[in-house]
């Protein structure tokens, strides 16, 4: 089988300063793209910027002999993002791939948590995919290609204590990535979703022991995936770790129908509404409202 490679595309990696972006950064670069290796160099919690992450990265991508140009825009507002695209058109004329990764943590138990944790962790996960994406949006739908992902996360898919801010900003990514797949798609721009779990300055403390079989770099042989051409999926989330792969889905259970339902039903009837046996998967709202449509008949 022929390698993936991505010589003539341009990618647009977003916190590409260290951790997981770094890694996907490296990799497209070393299967032919050429890179645009952002990130606003602060801290874990978002304080402070510096140039020297995203140098040092587009440093190490020349230095292997690929083609790289630092960026430190912030994600987090529309400006930003602009500049960020911008940096790509300048340097190399075109804009295939994006790759929103950058991201920031602000935890605290929810009667804790206050718009100062709230908002910068909004603007930087949410907000900063819509920024950036959109600013590309524009070159990938004249140009009738572009490969999207967005960096979601279980600790928005499944929950996790102390993450309400993140949380609810990495679901929302999801509904983002399954919205923009069905507008994408008469554009040939596909969008999905990662959900990764791995060892990085975010969450060495979180994975404590467990994290050093973890490494980031086996996280980026996905995403390289989720964004090449021969990519066939759009709106959907992956999730990976230590070398495992595997899709997280949205499903629907069979459920319960009854046209004259009351309050008493769905009581004496919740066993069989939540069973999961003979879910489906839709693919989108279309498709759910067709096997209502097709139930009620
Ligand atoms: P990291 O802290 O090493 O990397 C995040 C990068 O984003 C940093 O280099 C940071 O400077 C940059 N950044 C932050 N705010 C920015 C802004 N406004 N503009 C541009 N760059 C900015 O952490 P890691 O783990 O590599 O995280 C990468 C992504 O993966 C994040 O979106 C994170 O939420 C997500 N993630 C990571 C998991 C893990 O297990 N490491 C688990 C689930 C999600």
């Amino acid at each position: 089988m022929a390698e993936l490679r991505f010589d003539g595309r341009v990618a647009v990696v977003t916190g590409a300063g260290g951790g997981l972006g770094r890694e996907h950064a490296l990799l497209l670069a070393a299967r032919g793209a050429q890179v645009v290796v952002n990130d606003a160099g602060g801290a874990v919690d978002g304080s402070g910027a510096s140039e020297g992450p995203a140098r040092t990265t587009a440093e190490e991508i020349l230095a292997l002999g690929g083609a790289a140009v630092p960026d430190t825009n912030s994600v987090a507002t529309p400006e930003g993002g602009a500049a960020i695209v911008d940096t790509a058109l300048a340097a190399f004329g075109r804009v295939d791939v994006v790759v929103n990764n950058a991201g920031i943590l602000r935890d605290k138990t929810f009667q804790n948590m206050t718009p100062e944790q709230l908002e910068p962790v909004l603007d930087v996960h949410l907000r900063g995919a819509f920024n950036v994406t959109r600013a590309a949006w524009l070159h990938m739908r004249e140009q009738r290609y572009g490969r999207v992902l967005l960096t979601a996360s279980n600790a928005g898919i499944l929950g996790n204590f102390g993450q309400s801010n993140y949380g609810a900003a990495k679901m929302g990514l999801v509904g983002l990535a399954r919205v923009l797949a069905q507008e994408g798609a008469r554009y040939g721009i596909q969008v999905n979703a990662l959900a990764p779990i791995a060892r990085t300055r975010m969450t060495e403390e979180l994975l404590g022991p467990a994290g050093a079989k973890l490494d980031p770099r086996l996280v980026a042989p996905v995403a390289a995936f989720l964004v090449h051409e021969d990519c066939p999926v759009s709106g959907e989330i992956y999730s990976t770790g230590g070398g495992r792969v595997a899709r997280f889905f949205i499903g629907l259970t069979p459920g319960y129908f009854n046209p004259d339902l009351s309050a008493e039903d769905v009581r004496d009837h919740f066993e069989q509404i939540r069973a999961e046996a003979g879910y489906t998967v839709p693919g989108g709202v279309a498709d759910e409202i067709a096997g209502l449509v097709e139930q009620l008949q």
